[in-house]
C-alpha cells in the first residue's frame, strides 16, 4: 500500500484530500509569498487519529504542517514542499465549561469567536480578541501566542491557557498543567508549547481561563495631530481611565478602509488617529473621560474626537481599525510586526519614521497597531508595476535596517504574528546565539524525527 492509501485507511477517503483546489486552499495562510504545494490534507476528528497521523508521518518520513484557520501572517501554516497538512477544522467541539474553575475546555479547531461566544453564554469573557476572530482557531492562536486588541488590559493568549493537550513529534500525548492555578512541579512545558508555531507539538485540546467582562465598554475615536503625540495621549488617558484598548492608525490606513465603504469620521483629515476603549465603571469614570478629553485638547494632543453613543456606533468606530488588514490585502503587503517596551515607543517611532521615509520614498507605508502595548504594524504595499521578487528584495533590505533599530531598543521582530517563514531570516538579530542553540536542542527533544513544521521558525 502506498503512503496515501495507508493514510486513507487510517482516516477515511473523505478525510484525506488531494484535489488541486484543496491543496491550494489548505496549503497557505494569509501571506501570499509562497506557492502552496502540500502532498495531501488530513482531517482528523480525534486525538487518537492525530497520534496515528504522527506515527504514519514518522514511518513515511513526511513533514506535517498543522493548520487552523490559516489567518497567520508569517507563513507558519504554509505548506510549500510536499508536506501533509493536518487541519483541525473537524476537531471543533466545545468539551466542557466549569463554573467553579471558570474554564472552558475546547478542541483545537474551535474558532476564536465561538470560544468568545461560549464564554459569554456563561456570563464570562475569553478576552483575547482580534480582527480574524471569525476564522482563526484556538489551536493556531495558542501556537502563535496570539495578541490582538486588548493586550493592554488582558495580556496575550499565554495568560489564558490553563491546560493543554499536545501530541509530540513522537506521537505521545502530553496533558499539560490540567487547568491548575498553582502547580510548582518543575518545567512548565505548557508555556514552551505556547508560541512554538507547531514545531514542538500538535495542540489538540486546550482548557482556557475565562474572566469577568469589563462593565459598559466605551469607545472613543480621537484625531491626533502628530505621531509624537500618540504616546503622550496614552500617558494622559491611562492615568485617568481603565483602558481596555489603545490602538493607533494613520490617515493612509483610514483611506484604505474608507475605499471599501463608510464615511470619514471627522470633517478634517488628521495625520493619525487613536481608538481607545475603556471600562465605564461608574459616573466618576464618565467625568474622568470628559476631563481627560478636554485636557488632551488643551495640550494639543488631539484635535477632534467622537464617543460612540451605541453598540452599533462602537462597532463602526472599531471597523476603522479592524478593517485595515483586509483593505490592504490586495497590495501584497510586506508586514512588519515589531515591538519595543512601551517606554521606548516614542523614540522608536521617530527612528522608524525617518528610516521608512528615507528607504521607502516611493512606497506606500501603512502604519497602525496596538501602540498601547508597544506593538506596531508597519505594512509596506507593493507598487503595482514592481515584481514580487524586486519588492521582496527591497523589503528584506529595509528589514535589515529595522533589525538594527530594534536591536538598539531591545525590541522584537515579531510581536504577535510569529516567525514562521517570513521572519526566520531575522531571528538571529533579536535572539542570542545561545538562545537559538537551546531552541534547536529543544526542537530535537520534542520532535526527534524532524517532522513537525520543519523549516518554520528555525532551520533544522
Ligand atoms: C491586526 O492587528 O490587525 C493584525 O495583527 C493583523 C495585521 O497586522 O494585519
Ligand atoms: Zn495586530
Amino acid at each position: 500500500m502506498d503512503a496515501i492509501a495507508e493514510l486513507v485507511a487510517l482516516l477515511s477517503p473523505k478525510r484525506v484530500l488531494t484535489a488541486a483546489a484543496d491543496l491550494e486552499h489548505y496549503g497557505r495562510d494569509w501571506t501570499r509569498w509562497w506557492t502552496p504545494a502540500p502532498r495531501a490534507i488530513a482531517l482528523p476528528e480525534s486525538i487518537a487519529e492525530v497520534q496515528a497521523i504522527v506515527h504514519w508521518a514518522i514511518a513515511h518520513h513526511v513533514a506535517i504542517v498543522p493548520s487552523g484557520g490559516r489567518t497567520g501572517l508569517s507563513g507558519g501554516a504554509v505548506a510549500a514542499h510536499g508536506e501533509l497538512v493536518v487541519s483541525f477544522e473537524r476537531m471543533h467541539r466545545i468539551l466542557g465549561f466549569d463554573p467553579l474553575d471558570r474554564t472552558l475546555t475546547v478542541e483545537a479547531g474551535v474558532v476564536t469567536e465561538a470560544v468568545q461566544n461560549a464564554a459569554r453564554e456563561h456570563g464570562l469573557m475569553y478576552p483575547v480578541d482580534f480582527g480574524s476572530r471569525g476564522s482563526s482557531q484556538i489551536g493556531g492562536n495558542i501556537a502563535t501566542n496570539a495578541g490582538g486588541i486588548r493586550v493592554i488590559r488582558f495580556g496575550m493568549t499565554r495568560a489564558w491557557v490553563a491546560g493543554l493537550k499536545v501530541v509530540t513529534g513522537n506521537g505521545e500525548l502530553l496533558d499539560l498543567n490540567r487547568g491548575l492555578v498553582k502547580n510548582a512541579t518543575g518545567y512548565d512545558l505548557r508555556h514552551l508549547m505556547i508560541g512554538s508555531e507547531g514545531t514542538l507539538g500538535l495542540i489538540v485540546e486546550a482548557t482556557l481561563q475565562l474572566t469577568d467582562p469589563p462593565r459598559d465598554p466605551q469607545v472613543m475615536l480621537l484625531a491626533v495631530p502628530a505621531l509624537a503625540a500618540v504616546m503622550q495621549l496614552l500617558t494622559l488617558m491611562r492615568e485617568r481611565l481603565p483602558l481596555n484598548a489603545f490602538e493607533f492608525f494613520t490617515d493612509v490606513a483610514l483611506k484604505h478602509v474608507l475605499a471599501h465603504g463608510g464615511k470619514r469620521p471627522f470633517e478634517a483629515e488628521s495625520p493619525c488617529y487613536v481608538l481607545l476603549e475603556y471600562e465605564n465603571r461608574d459616573a466618576g469614570t464618565e467625568t474622568a473621560a470628559l476631563e481627560a478629553f478636554e485636557q488632551a485638547m488643551q495640550q494639543g494632543l488631539l484635535t477632534d474626537g467622537v464617543m460612540a453613543q451605541s453598540e452599533v456606533q462602537a462597532r463602526e468606530l472599531w471597523r476603522f481599525r479592524e478593517g485595515i488588514t483586509e483593505s490592504i490585502a490586495q497590495y501584497t503587503p510586506y508586514k512588519n510586526d515589531v515591538s519595543v517596551r512601551v517606554s521606548k515607543v516614542p523614540e522608536f517611532l521617530a527612528g522608524m519614521d525617518a528610516l521608512f521615509a528615507r528607504e521607502y520614498p516611493d512606497f506606500e507605508v501603512v502604519w497602525f497597531g496596538h501602540v498601547g502595548d508597544g506593538n506596531l504594524h508597519i505594512s509596506v504595499l507593493k507598487p503595482e508595476a514592481m515584481t514580487k521578487a524586486d519588492f521582496e528584495l527591497a523589503c528584506g533590505r529595509v528589514t535589515d535596517h529595522l533589525c538594527d533599530v530594534l536591536a538598539r531598543h531591545g525590541g522584537s521582530i515579531s510581536a504577535e504574528h510569529g516567525v514562521g517563514l517570513l521572519k526566520k531570516p531575522y531571528l538571529s538579530r533579536v535572539r542570542s546565539v545561545a538562545e537559538i542553540a537551546l531552541m534547536r536542542q529543544l526542537k530535537h527533544v520534542f520532535d526527534p524525527h524532524g517532522i513537525l513544521n520543519p523549516g518554520k521558525l528555525l532551520d533544522a
